[in-house]
């Protein structure tokens, strides 16, 4: 009687845990749109800045006191968003009673939510952030159903291109994708950088389809021995960065490619298919020389998900980036291809 007691209890406690787990995430689109109004608005400035100073806390009314506005909800609308973000760890929250006796909440900057403003670099998750709220992400979402009874694919159906045609007639939303990919790089690469030792000794590298360039300026700034060339198309090669040591050069991949001793992709071939990445890399193979080498940094998308934090970004990306190429992934076995 008594263990049976139990296991009902126990299994109360899962069901509940269950149904708390699957509100949270009907509601889970609140947080990246609420994210987004407190970047805008610039409060994470303003908090970090009051951060500097001990307690390393600001009282939402000396939060609200710097924002151009007379609107008497402002401090309830603030004190609400601010607090969704203290639950997800982006900003710690404190009650504070102030000398009226009064008690109001104080906020800080998390170690996560520093990741939202600009580091040293100039870098942040913001442009990635934005870019996914953004009226070509947003409207591809609206055809991933059609998509997947009838075919084809999301961008296609919503705007008759794929991305990076679309990127290719309008600059201020490639100059977006451009900086978006930067940022995301300059995080990875560093990473990449300190663990791979394949770049030693190495005195050329092309990039191919390397974006503004700042791989290889990472990799030349590591490894000063190398001649870079970033290769990418026209439109992208307009806004690469000047760097010593790495030259700029525009075109199409499918077409040829600069020859160097290492070919060097990142982000590239998980936007094509099995078809166009084979015509890539014989493009490849015909530019490398006997003993150069291709080297290639991808996510690899797990066989089966688990539900860690890398397999949980890892397809969240994955989705957005089917919807924008329609490609098929590869997982590590290549017999498990869908
Ligand atoms: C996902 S982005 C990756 C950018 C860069 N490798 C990085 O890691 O930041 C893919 C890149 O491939 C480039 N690309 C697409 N088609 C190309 C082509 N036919 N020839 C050269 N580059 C191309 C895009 O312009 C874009 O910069």
């Amino acid at each position: 009687m008594g263990s049976s007691q139990q296991n009902d209890s126990s299994s109360n406690h899962e069901e509940e845990a269950d149904i708390l787990q699957a509100m949270h995430l009907a509601s889970i689109s609140s947080l990246p749109f609420t994210l987004k109004v407190v970047v805008d608005l610039g409060l994470l400035e303003i908090i970090a800045k009051a951060a500097d100073t001990p307690p390393g806390t600001v009282s939402i009314a000396d939060i609200v006191s710097k924002l151009p506005t007379n609107n008497p909800n402002a401090h309830s609308i603030v004190d609400r968003m601010l607090k969704l973000l203290a639950t997800h760890s982006i900003l710690t929250c404190n009650q504070i009673t102030g000398q009226d006796g009064l008690t109001q909440r104080s906020y800080g900057l998390s170690s996560v939510g520093k990741y939202f403003l600009q580091n040293k670099d100039g870098v942040s998750f913001v442009p990635m952030l934005r870019i996914l709220l953004e009226k070509y992400v947003v409207e591809c979402w609206k055809f991933l159903k059609d998509v997947t009874l009838e075919g084809g694919f999301s961008c296609k159906k919503a705007f008759g291109k794929h991305l990076f045609e679309l990127l290719a007639d309008d600059d201020d939303m490639s100059e977006c994708f451009n900086r978006l990919m930067s940022i995301d790089t300059t995080f990875t690469m560093n990473q990449v950088l300190k663990n791979y030792k394949g770049f030693e000794g190495v005195s050329q590298v092309v990039d191919v389809g390397g974006g503004v360039g700042t791989n290889l300026k990472l990799i030349v700034s590591k490894h000063p021995q190398i001649r870079g060339i970033n290769f990418d198309l026209p439109q992208v090669i307009k806004d690469a960065i000047p760097c010593p040591g790495v030259e700029h050069i525009a075109g199409d991949m499918f077409m040829e490619i600069p020859k160097a001793e290492v070919i060097f992709f990142k982000w590239v071939l998980h936007d094509w298919g099995d078809d166009q990445c084979l015509k890539l890399l014989k493009v490849c193979y015909d530019a490398l020389p006997k003993n150069g080498k291709n080297v290639s940094v991808e996510a690899i998308i797990p066989e089966v998900p688990e539900t860690d934090i890398i397999s949980k970004t890892i397809l969240e990306r994955d989705i957005v980036l089917f919807q924008f190429f329609q490609v098929l992934k590869r997982g590590p076995n290549k017999s498990s291809r869908h």
